[in-house]
């Protein structure tokens, strides 16, 4: 399902040296062993999730997705991007759906705010509030306001259908909150991180209430499982890739730029960064992740790569199958000269910029391009990706000596900000 490449990437050390340190944590990993071994729910969860809570999404998703000409998806973080990444992915940036999701609680601007409510103010809403801590500023401070408009807007009885809360099964102001005013609860289990959370109701309900169909989602994640589960590094994608990383940083890279073709992949890109950035970044270890969309990127970050200081790798998340193509038409009059494309199909115009970027990065600007190519942007897939990443991930922290799920630095800033709001 994905296939990963390393013979662009200008490797300087083998892969396969590395099977002993991968034997080693691909034990760590599945007899959970590793630091911050009680947040590994995710690795068999395939196996372990709660059957009659997935069946619950689906009922409600049903029952208030014909209610919801507007989805709001109030959260922040892992509570948000794994949900907007799998839905833009899936379903396009402008899928003709009955629902529009838009996603709140992800900062404090007041504009950005104030536009959202001005805008949904004549639309019928439902709100999903998703926060595992149930504590979350961003989250909350949002999650008041809109409470606020959907009781004035509906009134509490209606809003018992109308908003859903995502979060711990029992603790947080978030579940207590949700209990007494009645509301459908989901639950994010304990030992799943935020940033491996879309694997859970945190990601499954937004994306089932938008049309997904999350079957679909779970066929693609027990592939991977299954696919994933080899400790041998010449089976194993996943752990390619991961070893891939260190040896580039080992190189001296300490950045890598996650490189799509299709803008549907841009939130992909934000959740990968996430995913990476905060379960790596730590001790002052771990590469930079930063994300690109090409070729609109190249007319601005290009210039950097190809010419720029020799920091930073490339890993290119590639689609075989786009999930639409159009065919360039003839004209007659050819005065824009593009007459050259006449009868090509703009995916096969994409790949062709994607082989010249290539050679151009690697042959002729020395920057290493790692591969990792899917079959196509359906709901499997996004189960499988997210697989994918979230063992290369845990592998590649590992190996760093990395405890790949907690997020100490994160709180510094929440701290500083605490204080100046006068929280006690
Ligand atoms: O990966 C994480 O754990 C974080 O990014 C959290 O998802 C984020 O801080 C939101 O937390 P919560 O779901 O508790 O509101």
């Amino acid at each position: 399902m994905i296939k990963f490449d390393s013979s662009h990437a200008l490797l300087n050390e083998k892969i396969s040296d590395y099977q002993q340190d991968v034997s080693k944590v691909h034990k760590m990993i599945h007899e959970k062993t590793g630091k911050g071994n009680d947040f590994l729910g995710w690795v068999d969860w395939i196996l372990n999730y709660d059957k009659n809570e997935f069946e619950k999404i689906k009922e409600v998703a049903n029952k208030v997705s014909d209610k919801a000409e507007v989805l709001l998806v109030c959260g922040i973080g892992g509570s948000y991007l794994g949900a907007r990444a799998g839905i833009e992915m899936i379903q396009g940036l402008y899928a003709k759906n009955k629902t529009e999701v838009i996603f709140v609680g992800n900062s404090f601007s007041s504009t950005y705010l104030s536009q959202v409510i001005e805008y949904i103010k004549d639309k019928s809403v439902v709100l999903n509030v998703i926060s595992k801590s149930g504590t979350t500023t961003e989250t909350a401070l949002a999650f008041r306001i809109l409470k606020k408009f959907m009781e004035e807007k509906y009134g509490k009885e209606e809003c018992k259908i109308r908003i859903i809360a995502t979060t711990d099964k029992s603790r947080g102001t978030l579940k207590a909150l949700a209990d007494k005013e009645g509301y459908a609860t989901f639950v994010i289990p304990d030992d799943i991180g935020g940033r491996y959370s879309v694997i859970t109701p945190v990601g499954l309900l937004p994306m089932a209430i938008m049309g997904i169909d999350i079957d679909e989602i779970f066929k693609g994640l027990k592939a991977a499982y299954t696919d994933l589960n080899e400790e041998s590094l010449e089976k194993n994608a996943a752990y390619q890739y991961a070893v891939s990383r260190r040896i580039l940083q080992n190189q001296g890279k300490d950045a890598e730029m996650l490189v799509t073709y299709e803008p549907q992949m841009t939130l992909v890109g934000e959740w990968w960064k996430q995913l990476f950035g905060e379960s790596e970044g730590k001790e002052e270890k771990g590469i930079l992740p930063t994300s690109a969309t090409f070729s609109t990127d190249l007319h601005s970050l290009g210039q950097f790569i190809q010419e720029g200081k020799k920091v930073l790798f490339e890993t290119l998340l590639l689609v075989e199958k786009p999930a639409e193509d159009l065919i360039f038409p003839y004209d007659e009059n050819n005065d824009d000269g593009m007459n050259y494309l006449s009868g090509k199909s703009i995916d096969w115009v994409n790949k062709m910029a994607m082989q010249g970027t290539l050679d151009a990065h690697e042959i002729t600007g020395k920057v290493g391009n790692l591969i990792i190519t899917m079959e196509d942007t359906s709901a499997y897939t996004f189960g499988y990706m997210c697989y994918f990443f979230f063992i290369s991930c845990a592998m590649t922290c590992y190996l760093l000596d990395i405890n790949p799920f907690n997020q100490p630095g994160v709180e510094v800033y929440k701290k500083n900000m605490f204080k100046l709001l006068g929280k006690n």
